[in-house]
C-alpha cells in the first residue's frame, strides 16, 4: 500500500478545504506503518480518535460553506458526510472498545470511501465556492 500524496489535481478550490484534506490523506497515511503489527492498537485508537475529531470539523465547515453559496446539492452532499461519520465513529469505537481490526482493513475502508468522496463529490462543488 502506497502513501498518498495531495496534488493539485486533487484541489476543490479552496485553500481551507484543500488543506482540511491534506489531514484527511495525512490520517490515512498514518495507518500504513501500522498494517500487520500486532501491538499497535494504541496507535490506531489515536490515528482513529484524531479521524473522527476531524472529519467532524472538516464535514460540518463544509456544508455550511455549500449552503451559504448556494450549491444545489448541498442536502444530498451532507447525507454522505453523515454516512462517513456514522462509518468513522463506528470503527473507532470498535477499535477502543478492544475489537482487533487490522489497520489494512481500516484503511481500505476509509481510503475508498474518503478518496472517492474527496476526488469525486467534493470536486462538484468548485464552481459554486465563491472566488
Ligand atoms: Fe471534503
Ligand atoms: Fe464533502
Amino acid at each position: 500500500m502506497d502513501f498518498v500524496e495531495w496534488d493539485e489535481s486533487m484541489s476543490v478550490g479552496s485553500d481551507v478545504f484543500d488543506g482540511h484534506h491534506k489531514i484527511i490523506i495525512e490520517c490515512l497515511n498514518a495507518l500504513i506503518p501500522l498494517m500487520g503489527k500486532s501491538e499497535c492498537s494504541a496507535e490506531i485508537i489515536e490515528v482513529m480518535s484524531r479521524l473522527e475529531e476531524f472529519v467532524l470539523l472538516h464535514f460540518s465547515e463544509e456544508e455550511r460553506a455549500l449552503r451559504l453559496c448556494g450549491y444545489p446539492d448541498w442536502r444530498a452532499h451532507k447525507e454522505l458526510h453523515d454516512q462517513m461519520n456514522d462509518l468513522v465513529f463506528k470503527l473507532k469505537s470498535d477499535v477502543e472498545h478492544g475489537r482487533a481490526l487490522e489497520a489494512a482493513y481500516l484503511h481500505e475502508i476509509l481510503y475508498s470511501w474518503l478518496m472517492k468522496h474527496i476526488l469525486g463529490d467534493d470536486k462538484k462543488y468548485e464552481p459554486y465556492l465563491p472566488k
